[in-house]
């Protein structure tokens, strides 16, 4: 089996930046260099203040620290750490389409055909290319024409290593990962690049957990996994709406349905709706696959994921509106968080986005506080909705670094991320300070509603019925 000694991974985003780094701490002698595009991003993560790397992920300081300078360089010089390298991670972004056929649906494979077409071009030696990024089913025989087409002659081994980390938790995830899934080819080369990759995560991943299978089940299987992950988020939103009109609440159901062991606990949160770069963009690929089958059937069946979470999003502006007197024109708004989920910064599809853009219809005025979300991303986050004038978003929208600040005088409080912090805050002074009747729609069902009632405040949780 050939060693492995030079890694290249070109993206140095949520997915490529993580996951090198604890490869290279677990790796010592294998030499990985993370490469992009982006000259300010590189230059994050290089960074001698850990607090500036470009993605906050707790634990991840540390790890970087450990590795960077010994056997992990974060480099703009792309040809030169492909040239170099015996293995190249594919971590590009494959954001959904928003032009021409499949635009709304379809994965952008652009930056993926670039990054192979460079490949193609370095190589000189062989090399095994690995899918790290969620793509399409097939994609991996697109890639590995491209190679073999358009290449100097040398051999690629073509692997699909999807990643299963979710953001916040990426380093525990990938310290301690469920299985780590590895697909390739089926031929002898196919299976000793299979082997190859997988001695890597056998650094410090039980063989057990790493399971081998071909491409299209590798890659078919990525999708699948967040296809039913956010499936269980639509389904228990979906109860938390007929919970709220018959008075069930949605916890002691979550709660009654988890403990059966074949529907098991986890995901059953219901919420403002789910987030994040990856669950819509699946699901919408899935359906945009299962359509270019002619599977019309399976494609309504996995759509009907992503309606019922737009709708999820709407109802919870929508009862903001209607709670406070059926307007909220010229009203201050108050939202506690922006990112998509807790103990990250970033904000894809965030439901506070949608949530916020609905309120500034009404002409209501948005307040944020976010423990880590900066006002500029907040800004551009809605700008790329392109609903209104970026001057107008400007003027709905401010961002506070004080939570109080940002609660202060407000009509009503909106709660779109479940930041730890929220629930230690004093909700009394808070309370004071606030308008009349004080209005708290708590979107994650964080904070303690009997606490919250019995200062004053008027709570609407999600899925527990008057
Ligand atoms: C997800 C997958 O979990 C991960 O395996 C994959 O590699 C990438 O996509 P991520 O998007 O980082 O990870 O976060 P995740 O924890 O899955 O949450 C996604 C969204 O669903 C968040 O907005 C979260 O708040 C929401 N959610 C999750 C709920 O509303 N309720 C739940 O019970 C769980
Ligand atoms: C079900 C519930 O399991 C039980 O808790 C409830 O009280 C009554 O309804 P039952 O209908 O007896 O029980 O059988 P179950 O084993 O759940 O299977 C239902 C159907 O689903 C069967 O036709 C079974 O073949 C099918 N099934 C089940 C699948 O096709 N695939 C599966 O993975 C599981
Ligand atoms: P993900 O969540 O999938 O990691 P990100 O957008 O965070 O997505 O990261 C992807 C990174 O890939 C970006 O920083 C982008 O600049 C980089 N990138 C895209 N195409 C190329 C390319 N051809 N060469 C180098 N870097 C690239």
């Amino acid at each position: 089996m050939k060693e492995i000694k030079k890694i290249c991974c070109v993206g140095a985003g949520y997915v490529g930046g993580p996951t090198m780094a604890v490869i290279a701490q677990k790796n010592p002698h294998i030499q990985i260099t993370v490469v992009d595009l982006n000259k300010e991003r590189i230059k994050a993560w290089n960074d001698e203040d850990l607090s500036k790397l470009p993605i906050y992920e707790p634990g991840l300081d540390k790890v970087v620290l450990e590795a960077r300078g010994r056997n992990l360089f974060f480099d703009t010089d792309v040809d030169k750490a492909i040239d170099q390298a015996d293995m190249i991670f594919i971590s590009v972004n494959t954001p959904t389409k928003t032009y021409g056929k499949g635009k709304g649906m379809a994965a952008d494979l652009k930056y993926i055909e670039l990054c192979a077409r460079q490949i193609a071009r370095v190589a000189k030696t062989d090399k095994i290319v690995v899918e790290k990024s969620t793509l399409p089913v097939r994609t991996a025989q697109a890639i590995k024409r491209i190679l073999d087409q358009t290449g100097n002659g040398v051999e690629f081994q073509i692997l699909s290593n999807p990643e299963f980390l979710a953001e916040g938790t990426a380093v525990t995830d990938l310290l301690n990962p469920d299985r780590v899934l590895i697909g390739g080819s089926q031929s002898e080369k196919g299976k000793e690049a299979i082997e190859a990759l997988a001695s890597i995560y056998g650094s410090w991943v039980p063989q057990e957990r790493i399971l081998r299978t071909n491409l299209w089940s590798s890659e078919l299987s990525k999708l699948t996994a967040n296809a039913f992950l956010a499936q269980r988020v639509s389904s228990i939103n979906a109860i938390s709406e007929l919970c709220e009109v018959s008075g069930a609440d949605v916890n002691e159901v979550a709660r009654a349905i988890g403990t059966d062991s074949r529907i098991g606990n986890k995901f059953l949160k219901a919420s403002v709706g789910f987030g994040g770069s990856c669950f819509q963009k699946d699901i919408l690929n899935l359906v945009y696959i299962a359509k270019s089958y002619g599977l019309n059937e399976v494609a309504d069946y996995w759509e009907q994921v992503i309606i019922m979470n737009d709708h999820q999003k709407r109802r919870f502006a929508e009862n903001i509106v209607t709670t406070l007197f059926n307007t909220v024109n010229g009203k201050k708004i108050a939202f506690l968080g922006w990112a998509f989920k807790k103990d990250t910064n970033d904000t894809r599809e965030s439901a506070a986005i949608y949530v916020a853009n609905d309120l500034i219809e009404e002409e209501a005025l948005i307040h944020v506080y976010d423990p880590k979300v900066t006002e500029l991303q907040m800004l551009s986050d809605l700008d790329y909705l392109a609903t209104r004038e970026e001057e107008a978003n400007k003027k709905h929208l401010t961002v506070h670094t004080d939570a109080y600040k940002a609660l202060e005088e407000a009509h009503g409080i909106a709660v779109l991320t479940e930041w730890d912090e929220f629930k230690s805050y004093d909700w009394k002074r808070i309370y004071d300070n606030m308008q009349k009747p004080a209005f708290v729609f708590d979107g994650r069902n964080v904070l303690d509603h009997k606490v919250l009632e019995s200062i004053g405040f008027e709570v609407y949780t999600i899925g527990k019925g008057k």
